[in-house]
């Protein structure tokens, strides 16, 4: 028993999607995107071990319905590569970081030139775990994202306030700061074609998930930013994802809100059912 199956139904295409809030779908480029950020986890054995679980737990039908992509640490990225390709899985493949130059003296960094190679379709940059315990700026976000293009992948861009930003009543400034620095100079096709993932920092890894209804909220305040400096077809495209202790249990009504277009998942990812029953949400909602 899978939970509460919803009746199938006609599918129905995402322009015509419930989705009723600000950014209403005007194409298919809003198709969710569910993410598994593994962080530090999972050597290169665990990884395929994963991975194949994952396969298994999911079907052709979830795949229509959901984008997923998976993003292991770089040292798993070449066995997760020729899983994907051995057995024709849909699962994009995703890195967490890259360095913002080609090649060069950087000792331990890893290019977006280097990920491209290894069919990576989608990098993050600029995490709240990068900001903060690597000093990454908007400035290097910026520069990482721009990176990530050139090589023709896709930046899922993190942006997200602290529990005393909150605290302060100053999330939605300091979201709209991450957002302009991080996507400066960027060409307002590009930007409509990119990801935003909205983490609360106080939300990740805490068990704390913010409400539907706030993260609804921020999602939507995310899309109106890039539509006063990108305009409104660049803010149509974009997706934005939801990110914080997103799990089985709350991924039905945070899927459910009208600005959010999918998870940044990161411990509930790391187990494959539990990342597959938040992939295939729809299932379960009430
Ligand atoms: P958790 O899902 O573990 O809270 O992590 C969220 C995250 O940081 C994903 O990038």
């Amino acid at each position: 028993m899978r939970g509460r199956r919803k009746s199938p139904g006609p599918e129905r295409p995402v322009s015509e999607a419930n989705k009723s809030g600000s950014g209403s779908r005007g194409n298919d480029s809003r198709k969710p995107l569910i993410s598994g950020n593994w962080k530090m986890n999972h050597n290169h054995f665990e990884a395929i071990q994963t991975i194949q679980k994952l396969a298994y737990a999911l079907n052709r039908d979830d795949y229509l319905h959901v984008e997923v992509s998976v993003h292991p640490p770089f040292t798993d990225l070449r066995s997760v590569q020729t899983v994907l390709q051995a057995d024709d899985i849909p699962v994009a493949l995703g890195a967490q970081d890259c360095h913002h130059d080609d090649a060069g003296a950087f000792t331990g960094e890893v290019s977006a030139a280097m990920l491209a190679k290894l069919d990576v379709s989608y990098v993050i940059v600029g995490h709240s775990e990068r900001r903060a315990l690597f000093g990454e700026t908007d400035e290097t976000v910026n520069a990482k994202a721009r990176a990530v293009l050139r090589h023709n992948m896709t930046p899922i861009v993190c942006v997200g306030e602290t529990l005393e930003h909150r605290q302060a009543g100053g999330a939605r400034e300091v979201v709209s700061a991450q957002l302009a620095g991080s996507l400066d100079g960027l060409d307002a096709a590009v930007v409509g074609a990119l990801v935003v993932a909205y983490e609360p920092v106080w939300a990740i890894g805490t068990g704390e998930t913010a409400s539907p209804g706030d993260a609804q909220d921020m999602c939507a305040h995310v899309r109106s930013q890039v539509a006063d400096r990108w305009g409104s077809e660049a803010a149509a495209g974009l997706r934005v994802q939801y990110g914080g202790s997103v799990k089985p249990s709350n991924a039905p009504d945070l899927m459910e809100q009208a600005d959010i277009d999918g998870a940044l998942v990161g411990g509930a990812s790391l187990d494959a059912a539990e990342f597959a029953r938040i992939v295939n949400h729809r299932l379960y909602g009430t």
